[in-house]
């Protein structure tokens, strides 16, 4: 398997986030390359990379761009930034360290479906890494890379960095265009979806940091070199973030479709004190829970779906045997349950249902019928919802019950957490 980096290669060295660093190491080169090239043989290029949304569903990139229509100007490009999946902490690395790849991913895509003014919208808690690419931005500009003439070219390109106010909502993309309009991030119905009816009604299209960063690259070594490195319908590397039990916990650039046993026993160093794999998480806190003998299965995003779970966002997170699953899922809807907007009933009032049930499981106030109750609950808001955040919210109870039950009615029959209050869940 490659040991090839495309995200990670800068990161760690000094003064990795500036244009001269970036230029040194040759960047700009495949937006120099893409000017040179036929926008519509950039995006053919991008389709045979298979290169596949990082943000979490996964979306053919190509295909996405290939939605907008072709006679309505203007066109945006909104740049999801706003990160806030719990267990997923990889865009906020390459803005911090590799801003001006983000750039030139964005410049690209720009100049590949002709499009003249773009957003970053960041993660209000990301304020030192707006600061970061604010001031790359600004070197962008000065430089002539953006604005009216790209590298010179007869090409006006402008890029704002928009921060959000904390609302996990706005990553969403239709909430994002609705709070970048200035309104209330309330996620829109789709279809339409946004790449034909977006901000401020006109085709857009919404792409996650690292998809962008991949651009340059892709523009550089071919799509079929990119596609090489994946396999299937995948390709390329990726970011797994990595938390919990495991002894060194961080950001891993893999390819596509490695092993997530591998990844979490070896490159990760294991379970800390030797302790033995409960449960792992493998795309996001959204994604269904994997039980330990589940987990040596590759990461690429069809054979996860096929192992009944999603490769999401990236986010590990490993569970050991120490681990109060009544706990961590409580923590876990806890979150959804804060954060749904409340537009639609399932899931405003579904979701503090499922945080109330699991509260009283772990705190010994709980029949058995609420857990069957809690079922219920995450059953009757799984795709009764506007956008996907009631999903996110049932599909953990759903993946949890099927595969842990025991542990939940345990705690009904103990009156309590069987482990004892100082075991781990997900909040310490
Ligand atoms: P989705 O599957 O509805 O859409 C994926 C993308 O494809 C969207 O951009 C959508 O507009 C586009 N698309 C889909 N069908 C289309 C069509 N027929 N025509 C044109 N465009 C089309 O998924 P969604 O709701 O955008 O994202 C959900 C995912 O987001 C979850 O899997 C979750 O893992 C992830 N997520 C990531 C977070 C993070 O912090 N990175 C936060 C929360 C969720
Ligand atoms: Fe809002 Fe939840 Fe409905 Fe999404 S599913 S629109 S977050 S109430």
């Amino acid at each position: 398997m490659s040991d090839t980096l495309i995200l990670s290669k800068r990161w760690g060295k000094k003064d990795s986030h500036t244009l001269a660093s970036y230029r040194a190491d040759g960047g700009y080169a495949a937006l120099e390359k893409a000017l040179g090239m036929d926008p519509a043989a950039i995006v053919s290029e991008v389709k045979a990379s298979n290169l596949r949304g990082r943000g979490g569903a996964g979306f053919a990139t190509g295909l996405k761009w290939s939605f907008l229509p072709k006679d309505i100007r203007p066109r945006y490009l909104c740049i999801n930034a706003d990160e806030s999946e719990p267990g997923t902490f990889k865009d906020r690395y390459i803005i911090a360290h590799d801003p001006h790849q983000l750039i030139e991913g964005i410049a690209i895509a720009c100049f590949a479906n002709d499009i003249h003014l773009a957003y970053v919208y960041i993660r209000g808690e990301f304020k030192r890494q707006a600061e970061i690419l604010h001031a790359a931005v600004q070197e962008a500009y000065a430089a002539g890379i953006l604005g009216p003439k790209l590298l010179g070219r007869d090409f006006a390109l402008d890029l704002h960095v928009h921060r959000g106010a904390g609302a996990y909502i706005c990553g969403e993309e239709s909430a994002l265009m609705e709070s970048l309009e200035g309104k209330k991030g309330y996620p829109r119905l789709k279809p339409p979806f946004p790449a034909v009816v977006g901000l401020w009604g006109k085709p857009t299209i919404i792409n996650n940091v690292e998809t962008l960063a991949n651009v340059p690259w892709i523009v550089q070594n071919g799509g079929a070199a990119f596609a090489a490195l994946g396999q299937g319908k995948s390709g390329g590397t990726r970011l797994f973030c990595v938390s919990g039990h495991v002894v060194r916990p961080g950001v891993y650039e893999k390819p596509v479709h490695y092993n997530l046993k591998k990844l979490i026993m070896e490159d990760c160093g294991g379970i800390v004190g030797g302790r033995a794999v409960k449960a792992v998480i493998p795309g996001g806190s959204s994604a269904p829970v994997l039980a330990a003998h589940e987990i040596d299965v590759s990461m690429e995003f069809d054979a996860l779906k096929a192992a009944g779970t999603m490769a999401g966002s990236g986010g590990v997170i490993v569970m050991d045997e120490s681990t109060c699953l009544v706990r961590a899922l409580a923590r876990i809807s806890k979150f959804y349950a804060e954060e749904s907007c409340g537009q639609c009933t399932p899931c405003r009032e579904g979701t503090p249902w499922m945080e109330g049930i699991l509260h009283r499981i772990e705190h010994g106030e709980a029949s058995a019928a609420d857990v069957d109750r809690l079922e219920q609950v995450a059953n009757s808001i799984a795709g009764n919802t506007i956008c996907a955040l009631g999903d996110a919210a049932a599909m953990p109870v759903q993946s949890f019950l099927k595969k842990f039950k025991p542990e939940f009615l345990r705690h009904v029959e103990h009156r309590g957490c069987p482990y004892g209050e100082h075991a781990w869940g997900l909040t310490q």
